[in-house]
Formats: structure tokens, C-alpha cells, sequence
């Protein structure tokens, strides 16, 4: 089938904020989606973007059972490695699952890798949920190493009032 990977726009973040939540749906965890469209076009759309995000887009004939030309996203930003240097972090992978298995998926990685590469970066990261196999998978099939199994790594993460209390405990300027 057709389709484009293009840098997301403004316009789009109505429609990456849809896939976002079927995106967390699909990972059980709904509920934990905070984020509004309006905070995407702030957050990826201003002077210094927080992330950069590409959309997989197929033409009108055809378009979902639903209506939408825009099928998938793929959400990333920079980090950086003391070990490596640059490195970019893939937030967000995604096909709606009428469009998967025809290479949209892989497109957007691809990409994503593509972009990466031209600012130099060295590491592709991202995580995904111990029960998905099917998507642990599809990166291994593309050569991702699994750094927990490999290197024991856990993911750690301050939110809410242990973040607060930990900013309180900041020492004064
Ligand atoms: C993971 C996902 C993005 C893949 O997208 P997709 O469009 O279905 O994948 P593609 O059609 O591009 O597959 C590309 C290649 O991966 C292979 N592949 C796809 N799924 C695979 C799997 N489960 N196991 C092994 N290989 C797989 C395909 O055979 C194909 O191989 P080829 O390049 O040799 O032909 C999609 O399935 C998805 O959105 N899943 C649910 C959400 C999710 O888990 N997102 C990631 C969160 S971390």
C-alpha cells in the first residue's frame, strides 16, 4: 500500500493526540494519558520543541473504516549518552491495526534512525512492555539489542509528590 512519512505538523496533533490513546489503549493503560492536543502543539511546536514527531499518511482511496489518512506516528526527542553522545529516544511507535503489516511500521523506525543519523547521534533507545512480545519482536527482527535481558537495566521514574518532594529538597541557590 501507499503511504508517506512526513515530519508532523501543527495541524496533525489532533490526530497524534488520537493515536496516543490508541496507542495506551492497546498498552492497557488508558487512563494514564494526561495530554491534550493543545499541549502537543505547545510542546512540539514551540521555539525550543520538547520532541519531534513524523506521521505515516496514506492517501484518501484509502483511508481508514473510521475516515482518518493518518495512521501512524512515531514521537521521538534527543537525548544524550555520557558513554556514546547524541542519542535519540523513541517515545512512541504506532499503526492503527488495519494499516500494520504492510511496512508502515518499519517506515517510521527507519526514519526515525534516518533523522538520527543526520544530527550525528550514535543510539536509537526506547522501551516497550515486557508482555508485548509481538513488538519486542519486530525490534529485535530489525536488530535492536534487549538491554534488560542483556545488561539488567531497570527504568526508574519520580512523579508526582515524590518529584515535588524531591524538587523541594533541591538545595537553595
Ligand atoms: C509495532 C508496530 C509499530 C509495527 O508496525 P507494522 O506497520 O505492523 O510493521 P511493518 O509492517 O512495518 O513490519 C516491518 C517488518 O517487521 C516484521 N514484523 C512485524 N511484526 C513482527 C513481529 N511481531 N515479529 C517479527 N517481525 C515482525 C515484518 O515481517 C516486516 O519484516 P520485513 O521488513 O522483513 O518485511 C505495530 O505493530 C504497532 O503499532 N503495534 C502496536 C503498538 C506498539 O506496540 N507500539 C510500540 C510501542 S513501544
Amino acid at each position: 500500500m501507499d503511504f508517506k512519512v512526513r515530519a508532523a505538523t501543527k495541524e496533525d496533533c489532533k490526530e497524534i493526540s488520537r493515536m496516543i490513546l490508541e496507542l495506551a489503549v492497546y498498552e492497557n493503560m488508558p487512563d494514564q494519558v494526561k495530554i491534550s492536543h493543545e499541549e502537543l502543539e505547545q510542546d512540539g511546536f514551540c521555539q525550543n520543541p520538547f520532541f519531534e514527531c513524523l506521521v505515516a499518511e496514506v492517501p484518501e482511496e484509502h483511508k481508514s473504516k473510521e475516515g482518518f489518512t493518518i495512521v501512524g506516528y512515531a514521537l521521538y526527542f534527543y537525548t544524550y549518552s555520557t558513554w556514546k553522545g547524541r542519542s535519540v529516544y523513541l517515545e512512541d511507535l504506532y499503526v492503527m491495526p488495519e494499516f500494520r503489516g504492510r511496512g508502515i511500521g518499519k517506515g517510521l523506525l527507519s526514519k526515525v534512525a534516518e533523522v538520527g543519523k543526520k544530527k550525528q547521534c550514535v543510539r536509537l533507545q526506547l522501551s516497550v512492555l515486557d508482555w508485548n512480545a509481538p513488538t519486542r519482536d519486530f525490534y529485535a527482527a530489525k536488530g535492536a539489542q534487549d538491554l534488560t535481558a542483556s545488561e539488567g537495566w531497570h527504568f526508574i521514574r519520580f512523579d508526582g509528590q515524590n518529584l515535588d518532594n524531591l524538587a523541594n529538597e533541591a538545595p537553595k541557590d
